[in-house]
């Protein structure tokens, strides 16, 4: 090692002493005749002084060459309070060029606009830049806390298989082909559940891995092909353990990465609840702003909306944001998200020194409008926007649920930076109405609810599972389950999701056969990595915490993967596929 420090280190303390840095150059500039070097790396940068009877020692040198630099550290006339080594500058002896740089395609500043596809396409030019370079490593600090916590609490790092058998989190499966067994694929995993549900039958009690899953969906700004999650099993454990050293592990999270201490529990809301409130089943709760139901109010009523809502059995739901009056633009981008929903535009009311504007003003009565007061707890005095749509209860709660999270954007209606809260008692089935069948809600290895155990397979509607969700500033972050150990209450789940004895034995025989052995009742749960780091950056999206993510198509831009392959290696799979 020749360097004596990194460039984010040396200070007062450090000065008269003859230094080595080696690093990248972030700037050059000339002033009178001095020529001034920002030395960069990832702990931070330094700036070199070159004297005006030196200047040959900087001749040629331009941003991103790699210089190896000695020199003395002297004190710097003008401090920069702003970084660590603001106190001095480097006065240097000798400059040598490690290797030059070609113009890079954009300045690795962080406040420089540059497209996400050129950031993707030069990505270890973009990994340069603090910002990424910030977030990367927060990210490796998280994964060491999280080793660190769960060793001590007991916990094994155990790996589980990449090529494997189809998985039933839901997704599409990316599929390997087999040379040694043509004919046959492997399918990458959407997550390691069945493997560590098999870890407790073996015995090893707390499971966890941090570990990539593959899911071949639609991309969003929370949503990779491949993507990491901690995964954690625990054996003569309940719901209620998993979920109380999870609470544990996030609140240390939290306190390390962003010195927020949260003592209190986490709030526990029932599913039902969060759609009630708020709309989605990930409600952000940095804000208040329910959702609230009008149906009764409107049921005789004489403005044509709310009798065409009234007609088509419609649920009728609306907020009211209050302290602000919309304008055409805002209601506009509502009205956009109303509409991916198939919904009608939005019916506006606002509210100011006691007068009603907007669409609905001039023909609501004053009785529904003091019912709207009333509703939301807003007197007559209030400054308000009541925004109002309609339509199936679920349809209409999730587009004002995206309508309110977009609000508390526009308007930043937030009050803490932090919110987590669980989700519970979810639903155990879903209908597929495609398939016209249930479908599990979670996966189909998850326990029903106590209460509900004589009737889930007669009454899938009704029926609630022992499952829980953990969500963060409006974001699922994880997800988990009691398991079901019980070989006849797993039939019956199978049977109530529509699978033949024939189907089961064919898809998970295997794992099935395995409760026959001695099962521990079990529970767990698996962390999305990339969406909490995602948080704790602030990241605009998933991609800035990832090293080499995909772009939103789903390709790699800077390899172009996926790409061809051989004409021989496709007339392998050909041939499988035959
Ligand atoms: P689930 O399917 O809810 O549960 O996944 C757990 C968490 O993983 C994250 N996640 C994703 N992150 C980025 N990109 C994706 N495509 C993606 N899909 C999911 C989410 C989610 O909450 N085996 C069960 C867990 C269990 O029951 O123990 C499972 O995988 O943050």
């Amino acid at each position: 090692m020749i360097r004596t420090n990194n460039c984010g280190e040396l200070t007062a303390k450090n000065l008269d002493q003859v230094v080595i840095l080696q690093g990248w150059v972030k700037k050059v500039r000339k002033l009178g005749g001095l020529t001034f070097l920002d030395l960069r790396d990832r702990y931070g940068y330094t700036q070199v002084v070159v004297e005006e009877s030196q200047e040959a020692l900087v001749k040629g040198i331009k941003p991103e060459y790699v210089l190896e630099v000695k020199g003395m550290v002297k004190a710097r006339k003008a401090k920069n309070p702003e970084i660590p080594t603001g106190e001095i500058e480097v006065a240097a002896e000798i400059i040598t060029v490690i290797n030059p740089s070609a113009l890079p395609p954009f300045v690795l500043d962080d406040d420089v606009e540059v497209s996400e596809e050129t950031r993707l396409k030069y990505r270890y030019l973009d990994l340069r830049r603090p910002k990424m370079q910030h977030n990367l490593i927060m990210r490796a600090q998280v994964n060491h806390l999280i080793r660190n916590f769960l060793v001590d609490e007991q916990f094994l790092e155990i790996e589980t298989p990449v090529f494997g058998k189809s998985t039933p989190e839901g997704a599409r499966d990316f599929l390997v082909p087999s040379r040694l067994n043509r004919g046959k694929f492997y399918a990458l995993p959407q997550s390691p559940q069945l493997f560590k549900q098999l870890l407790m039958i073996g015995g090893y009690d707390r499971y966890f891995q941090i570990v990539k899953c593959f899911r071949d969906e639609d991309l969003r700004i929370d949503r990779q092909p491949e993507f990491s999650q901690l995964d954690l099993e625990m054996s003569f454990a309940t719901s209620e353990d998993v979920m109380n050293l999870t609470e544990r592990l996030l609140k240390k999270i939290l306190q390390v990465t962003k010195n927020i201490k949260i003592n209190e529990p986490f709030l526990q809301i029932s599913y039902q609840e969060a759609i009630d409130k708020y709309g989605v089943d990930k409600p952000d709760l940095r804000f208040d702003l329910p959702l609230k139901t009008l149906t009764s109010l409107f049921v005789n009523s004489e403005n044509k909306l709310m009798q065409k809502f009234n007609q088509e059995k419609a649920e009728i739901r609306g907020i009211a944001i209050e302290n602000q009056l919309l304008n055409k633009g805002q209601i506009k981008i509502f009205d956009e998200i109303s509409a991916q929903f198939n919904l009608p535009s939005l019916g506006i009311l606002k509210l100011e020194n006691q007068t009603w504007t907007g669409g609905l003003a001039s023909s609501l009565t004053p009785e529904e409008k003091n019912g709207l007061l009333q509703t939301f707890g807003l007197d007559q005095n209030a400054k308000a926007t009541i925004l109002i749509g309609g339509g199936k209860y679920h349809h209409v709660s999730h587009a004002l649920g995206e309508i309110r999270n977009q609000a508390a954007k526009m308007f930043d209606l937030y009050q803490e930076p932090y919110k987590l809260l669980w989700v519970v008692d979810f639903p155990l089935f879903e209908f597929n109405a495609e398939e016209n069948r249930y479908v599990a809600a979670h996966h189909p290895f998850t326990m029903p609810q106590t209460d509900f155990l004589p009737t889930f397979d007669i009454d899938q509607q009704n029926a609630i599972a022992d499952a829980y969700d953990i969500v963060m500033n409006g974001f699922e972050i994880g997800g988990g389950s009691q398991r079901i150990t019980d070989s006849e209450i797993q039939a019956r789940m199978f049977k109530a999701i529509g699978l033949t004895p024939e189907q089961v034995k064919n898809n998970f025989g295997w794992f099935i056969e395995a409760y026959q052995y001695g099962a521990p009742y079990h529970a767990g749960l698996a962390l999305g990595m990339d969406r909490i780091i995602m948080l704790l950056t602030g990241a605009d999206s998933i991609r800035d915490v990832m090293a080499f993510p995909k772009n939103a198509h789903g390709i790699d831009v800077m390899s172009n993967a996926p790409d061809n392959v051989s004409d021989y290696q496709l007339e392998e799979v050909h041939l499988k596929l035959k």
